[in-house]
């Protein structure tokens, strides 16, 4: 098996103890992806796993075997994506650190609630997902920004969810 990373197979670790945050930046010079309390609290090392947003730094590299990691190069590949145009347009960052795992688990997270995911907020589970700002701050909670950029990451969300929408 493999680990497919931004489309690209590679083999897992010999050693089973590496992270997936660490074959990423430091064996795959990803250098996106950020350490931040590498123990699961802030969500600096957010990165997709099938699609699914996931805490690199929790996740050992050889359970990704014969799975797809993008990281924030991956969904930037093609030029700006929409959440990152967005991200600048609406001030989402400061010094940028947290961005990318913003931006990773804001992907995730829109596909979440496009699939009708509830949240911990939800109050009727029956009703179809909708958006509000209550709702992006709850489903983005795991992402912390030192720098005090979360309005402006929500707007970011915000417009983008509304231009899908449209
Ligand atoms: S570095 Fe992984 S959650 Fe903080
Ligand atoms: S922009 Fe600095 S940590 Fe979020």
């Amino acid at each position: 098996m493999a680990i497919r990373i931004n489309g690209t197979d590679i083999e897992p670790p010999e050693d089973a103890r590496v992270s997936l945050l660490d074959l990423v930046r430091e064996r795959r010079h990803l250098t996106g992806t950020k350490v931040g309390c590498n123990q699961g609290a802030c969500g600096a090392c957010t990165v997709l796993i099938d699609g699914e947003r996931a805490l690199s730094c929790l996740t050992l590299a050889v359970q990704v075997d014969g799975r797809s990691v993008t990281t924030i190069e991956g969904l930037g590949s093609d030029g700006l994506n929409p959440l990152q145009a967005a991200f600048l347009e609406h001030d989402g960052f400061q010094c940028g650190y947290c961005t990318p795992g913003q931006i990773c688990a804001a992907t995730a997270m829109l596909a979440e609630l496009e699939a009708g995911l509830p949240s911990y907020i939800t109050h009727d589970l029956a009703a179809p997902a909708t958006l509000s700002r209550e709702e992006v701050r709850e489903r983005m909670s795991g992402n912390l920004c030192r720098c005090g950029a979360h309005n402006g990451i929500v707007d970011a969300i915000m417009a983008v969810a509304a231009e899908r929408a449209a």
